[in-house]
């Protein structure tokens, strides 16, 4: 049973459909999930909404999911220096008042943690356990340079054991490692890699006669695209510069 997930598309629909053609021509994935932060930074989130819903991939509430669907004051994103703090608030704001209210209900209603069982749950078999940030809070940045210590506790909410794996995103950069026999899976950002990396990307998770697999993956998009329609927006075009730059600092 091998799965694709992807995550933080944030209403990059160019990225989201390069990723999902690629899926397409594989013939080795069983089933795709997303891991939340559908929306934001990029004007299409009706239209990335609506693929996936068309598309019936289940998956994960992100911070920016929930937040946009009650109307919160905050899009729960963390920002360094003022001038970010700004364009945080510009993101949030317009995606808010360009967000459909179908919409809004739907990104409400997912949850904020999915278990699965790829041996079918029949057998004390390996469960693969995906949350948006990490299993506590959606906001919170699980980053490579966490500690194995902060790994174990985090593994401990979700109930994990050795043999299963957690997989989240949220930071927007790629990482993988093992800590105490259980695989700890960042997915990256389908839609806004923060890693000097433009392109886009997602993660697999193969489990098979006892032994599990974990594959991260970068291929291009139509960048060009997805910056042209951010600046043919009222979205700040600091936001086209950041995906062409692959979210290196300005
Ligand atoms: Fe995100």
């Amino acid at each position: 049973m091998r799965y694709a997930l992807i995550s933080d598309v944030h209403a990059n629909l160019p990225a989201l459909e390069a990723v999902l053609v690629a899926l397409d021509a594989r013939s080795d994935v069983d089933a795709v999930y997303h891991l939340g932060d559908l929306v934001g930074y990029a004007p299409w989130p009706d239209e990335v909404v609506a693929l996936l819903r068309d598309r019936g991939i289940p998956g994960v509430a992100g911070n920016y999911d929930s937040t946009t669907a009650t109307d919160y004051e905050h899009c729960g994103c963390r920002y360094e220096d003022p001038r970010q703090e700004e364009l945080s608030h510009l993101s949030y704001g317009w995606t808010r008042d360009h967000t459909s209210v179908e919409t809004k209900r739907w990104l409400g209603g997912l949850p904020f943690r999915i278990d699965l069982r790829p041996l079918g749950g029949h057998t004390a078999g390996p469960k693969l356990a995906l949350v948006h940030g990490n299993p506590v809070l959606n906001t919170v940045y699980w980053t490579e340079d966490r500690s194995d210590d902060f790994c174990r506790k985090m593994a401990a909410r979700l109930e994990a054991k050795p043999g299963d794996v957690v997989a989240f995103g949220h930071t927007h950069r790629p990482w993988h490692r093992e800590v105490g026999g259980i695989q700890f899976l960042n997915t990256g950002s389908v839609g806004r890699p923060k890693d000097g990396d433009p392109r886009t990307g997602y993660a697999t998770v193969a489990f098979e006669e006892g032994e599990v697999s974990v594959e991260i993956v970068r291929l291009e998009y139509d960048v060009a695209r997805a910056a042209a329609g951010i600046r043919a927006s009222e979205l700040p075009d600091d936001f086209a510069g950041i995906l062409e730059r692959g979210g290196t600092p300005l």
